[in-house]
């Protein structure tokens, strides 16, 4: 292999020596030589000429205030699943991503090694799972998407639910012309991320992967990361509705995800169950955050709810009046720009500092 120009290698911006070993190990495991910066004034130097960034959360805050700290291909990247504080610092340092290791490794050492060819991934990948059956996760995911396109972004909304009835069914949009799984199902390495993007389903600028009603029910693991992977090269934000009894494809995505979303409607049947779908997301997915749907009948809080399952809750909401309707006469959930539902995406966007504003 020749000699990595600056631009190939990334840079590592971390003092905690734990940290350093894991990072190090998996730059040699995507073949890539890395910059390391144990502060932020080591990390200025070569700031603005590597592809990639990789912060550890020792140093998050102090690059985030460096100036000019703001650029593409930042990655925060820390050991400790639980710590909440984690996508408050990747929003302040303006991070594309949050990874968590061991349990995230994979699609750390695909970054590193994207910056031997350019290819970075760039989305802001959310991933959504309801705490019980029918808590409105499906509903959620949809309108996440569409309130990012509505801000201009590039958006991809993955159905991951094999069981779920397809999520162009939520969006009224099952005539779209385009690609489903079932026309996946033996995708596998690398896909060209603008022939994916052209080839799926469109309404306005969102772009979806749905099911089509043929009886194919599990998404090969190959096929689910080739189209993340395009996908998150071919987006601004991916969006991925997830079955609560997690496959393969699930845990392939939950892995991918920069954010978890679990969906708890305010009831306690809803927190017993969240809490068993809550322990086999733990073994696979971080950062997650909760979003309470209330009510509930006994009038449960929503920090009560954040309590019991030890999550950082993310977003409350209020039920979205005349919904039912809207989805069963295939209209979709976004039909008040002001309800409860909108206000709950916008605020889970903006938390995670996905702000679009200028079209992708
Ligand atoms: N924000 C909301 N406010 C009020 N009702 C809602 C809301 N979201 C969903 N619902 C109602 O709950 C029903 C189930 O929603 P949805 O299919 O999104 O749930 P789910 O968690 O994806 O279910 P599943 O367990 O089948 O995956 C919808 O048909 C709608 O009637
Ligand atoms: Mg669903």
């Amino acid at each position: 292999m020749s000699e990595s120009s600056e631009a190939d290698r990334p840079l590592v911006v971390t003092a905690d020596d734990r940290l350093l070993d894991d990072l190090l190990r998996l730059c040699a495991a995507a073949g890539v030589t890395p910059e390391v910066a144990r502060d932020a004034s080591a990390a200025r130097r070569v700031w603005g000429s590597v592809r990639l960034v990789v912060v550890g959360p020792d140093r998050a805050v102090e690059v985030a205030a460096m100036s000019p700290a703001r650029r593409d291909g930042v990655v925060l990247v820390g050991t400790d699943a639980d710590d909440a504080s984690m996508w408050v610092r990747a929003v302040s340092l303006g991070a594309e991503h949050v990874l968590v290791l061991p349990g995230q490794q994979d699609t750390l050492i695909e970054l590193l090694a994207g910056c031997l060819d350019g290819a970075v991934l760039r989305a802001i990948t959310l991933s959504v799972v309801g705490g019980r059956g029918g808590a409105g996760a499906s509903t959620l995911a949809a309108a996440l998407a569409a309130t990012a396109t509505d801000r201009g972004l590039g958006t991809l909304l993955v159905d991951a639910d094999p069981l779920g009835g397809g999520i162009d069914m939520v969006l009224g949009t099952e005539d779209a012309v385009g690609l489903r799984w079932p026309d996946l199902a033996s995708a596998s390495g690398r896909l060209a991320a603008q022939s994916l993007r052209e080839a799926l389903p469109q309404v306005r600028s969102l772009r979806m992967l749905s099911w089509d009603r043929s009886d194919l029910v599990t998404i090969p693991v190959p096929s689910m990361r080739a189209v993340l992977t395009a996908g998150q090269r071919g987006h601004d934000v991916v969006i991925v509705d997830c079955p609560r009894r997690l496959d393969g494809a699930a845990v392939e995505a939950l892995a991918r995800s920069t954010m978890t979303l679990l969906l708890v409607p305010a009831e306690v049947r809803a927190i017993a169950a969240a809490t068993r779908v809550l322990a086999s997301l733990r073994a696979v997915a971080a950062p997650i955050s909760l979003v309470v749907r209330g009510p509930g009948p006994s009038g449960l809080d929503a920090s009560v709810v954040a309590d019991a399952l030890e999550l950082p809750l993310a977003a409350a909401m209020r039920p979205e009046r005349g919904i039912a309707e809207w989805l069963d006469e295939g209209l979709g959930p976004v039909r008040r720009r002001r309800g409860p539902l909108v206000g709950c995406c916008a605020s889970l966007l903006d938390r995670l500092g996905v702000l679009g504003g200028a079209p992708a």
